[in-house]
Parts: structure tokens; sequence; C-alpha cells
């Protein structure tokens, strides 16, 4: 048997069909919005690789060096067969728990991107000879089917991704998510945690101006699948810090009134001078908070652990 296969578990069209329906809705309401998960096309993913080595932006690097202190607490906990990675992107860090899970037998990444699931699958399979892969392109948002795979199954959602989600999405995400777990099996969560607003903005808005460009490449996908004529540069990029939902908004700002064309739509749309696109939030969070979340999906929180500098946390938790 081969030790990687690659399963689309949307139909080749879903993207486009998903792509045309969010844009139709998110640019024809007040304030316009764009859902986060169309960044990531083969140039998004790239940009995204490239933020994670910035300097301002130190998610990465706190989550990589939980897992590296962690990493065989948690191998230990879990004697995991399975483990599921939903966003799994370059499964960079991810290397860190491939190193102390002995018992594993299959590592299934889930992603929207196949650029990313297949240069991360040939790089892990070229180090590890023994490894199986099954990537799963998916929407881990549009509910979560998995292969049966052998258990105990641990179940990773690492990045903060969580936190690009908006809490009623949280809390339906969550719900499914427990759905994949049986008795013994577990989850383990990375949530980037609040803190000074300097750092958290320039995390968000660094001086190479690599977010801006991630940021502004939500428009490139637009004009290139739906044939819309924006030109990424008549917006700027902002990121701010909303106190009271404790998230980062990062916004595209309209340099000047603008007329955009989207053909595949069949739609119009107008800009005015200063208009924003809020197009990602990225929610910080804090242990009670991750705790009650959890609970209300039906999970218990059973470790809690930092980064020495108290920036990042991974929870495991598991299902009640
Ligand atoms: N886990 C990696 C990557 C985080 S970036 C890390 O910690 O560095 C977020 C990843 O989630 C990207 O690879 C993106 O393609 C993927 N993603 C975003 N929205 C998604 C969705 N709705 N379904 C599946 N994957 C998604
Ligand atoms: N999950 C990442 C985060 O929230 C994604 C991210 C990093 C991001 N920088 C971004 C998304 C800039 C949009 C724009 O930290």
């Amino acid at each position: 048997m081969s030790p990687f296969e690659l399963t689309r578990t949307l139909p080749e069209d879903a993207t486009g069909a998903a792509l045309r329906a969010d844009v139709l809705q998110g640019l024809t309401r007040t304030p316009k919005t764009l859902p986060p998960k169309w960044f990531y096309d083969s140039r998004g993913s790239e940009l995204f690789e490239e933020i994670t080595r910035l300097p301002e932006y130190y998610p990465t690097r706190a989550e990589r060096e939980i897992l590296l202190a962690r990493g065989s607490e948690i191998a230990a906990r879990t004697r995991a067969r399975t483990l599921v990675e939903l966003g799994s992107g370059s499964s960079d860090k991810t290397r860190h728990l491939l190193d102390e899970l002995t018992a594993l037998q299959l590592y299934v990444p889930v992603d929207v991107s196949g650029s990313a699931l297949t240069g991360a699958a040939r790089s892990l399979l070229a180090e590890r000879p023994g490894l199986r892969v099954h990537a799963l392109i998916a929407d881990f948002t549009a509910g979560l089917a998995l292969p049966a795979t052998p258990g105990p199954r641990l179940v990773a959602f690492l990045g903060g991704t969580i936190g690009n989600l908006l809490p009623a999405e949280r809390a339906v995400f969550l719900a499914s998510v427990r759905a994949l777990l049986a008795p013994g099996d577990a989850l383990l969560l990375g949530t980037d945690l609040v803190k000074d607003e300097s750092v958290l903005v320039r995390a968000y808005d660094d001086a190479a101006g690599v977010t801006a460009a991630f940021n502004k490449n939500v428009l490139s996908v637009i004009d290139r699948e739906l044939g819309a004529d924006f030109d990424p540069r008549d917006f700027g990029h902002v990121a701010l810090w909303d106190a009271e939902n404790e998230w980062i908004e990062m916004r595209l700002r309209a340099r000047r009134a603008l007329t955009v064309k989207i053909p595949e739509l069949d739609l119009v749309v107008h800009f005015q001078a200063g208009e924003e696109v809020r197009t990602e939030v990225s929610a910080k969070f804090r242990q009670d908070g991750v705790r009650t979340e959890l609970s209300a999906a039906g999970m218990e929180l059973t470790r809690w652990w930092t980064d020495e500098a108290g920036r990042f946390a991974l929870s495991l938790a598991t299902a009640v």
C-alpha cells in the first residue's frame, strides 16, 4: 500500500461555488466582509509560511516551544495511533508531535489548500519512511467526516486558527470536533492569549509588509477565480485590537472611491474612499474562556500548557 493517499471530500467545484456565495454575500452587506479561508491559495499558503518566520509574529515560535517541551507528555497521555490535524498547512510544527507519538500508525492532515497538503506530505514522507499519510482536502467548518482510522485518535488544531472563527462559528465547530472523539480520544488545541495591545498589533502589521500582502492576496484570489478587477494597490492593510471582543481585526481600506466589477457574479461593487472590508478576526483567549467553550461543546479541559513567556497556550481536552 502506498504510504500516501489524498482524498478530496469537496467536489472539484465546491470551492468555486462556496467562494461565489461568500463573496456575493460579503460584498453586498454593510459593513462589507470577506471570509478568511479564501486567503489560502498556493500564494497565500506561501505568504503565511513567511509570516511564521517574521520577528513580530511570535505565535509560531511560542507554540513550537510548548510542543517541544510537552510533546512526550502529550504522547504519554494520549497514546495516539491516529493523529488528525485540522488546518495543517505546512505541518512544520507537527514534526515535534510525530517525533514523540511512538504508537502512531497514521497521520491525517486536513486542509482546504491542496498545495499545502501535498507539499507537507512530500517532505514528511521523505524524512520518515515508516509514516502513513492520508491527506484530506476538506473545509473543517463544513461538517467533518473522517475515514475510519485506528484509535486512540488525537485531533490537533494548532496555530491559533480557532481564533479566526467568530464565537458562534467556534461553538458549531467545537461541537463537530467533539463528534469525532470516541472515549479515549483527545483534542489538542492551540490558542493565542490576550496580551499587550502593541505586541498583538505588530504581529498582524509587520514592518516588512508580509501580512499586508497576505491580507491583500484575497483580492487576487477573487480576481483570478471570479474575473474581478480589484487592484490590490487600491487598498491599505489595517490591523486593530478590538478590546471588547478581545480579537485582532484585519481589514482592507479603500484608498479612494472605487468601483469593482465581478463578472462571474454579475456584480458591481462600490467602495467609498476610506471604506473598510473586514477580512479576518484573530481572537485571543484566556484559560477560563477556553475551558467554558470546550465545556459547552461537551469536552473537558484536562491540561493547559503555555510557553515560558505566557504568550500562547496548548490545551488538551477529552470528551465528557
Ligand atoms: N497549522 C499551521 C497553519 C496555520 S494557517 C500552523 O500552525 O502554522 C491556517 C491553515 O488552515 C491554512 O493552512 C489554511 O489553508 C487552513 N484553513 C483555513 N480555513 C480552513 C477551513 N475552513 N478548512 C480547512 N482548512 C482551513
Ligand atoms: N491563524 C493565524 C492567526 O490568526 C492566521 C493569520 C496570521 C492571519 N496573520 C494573519 C490571517 C493576517 C489574516 C491576516 O494568527
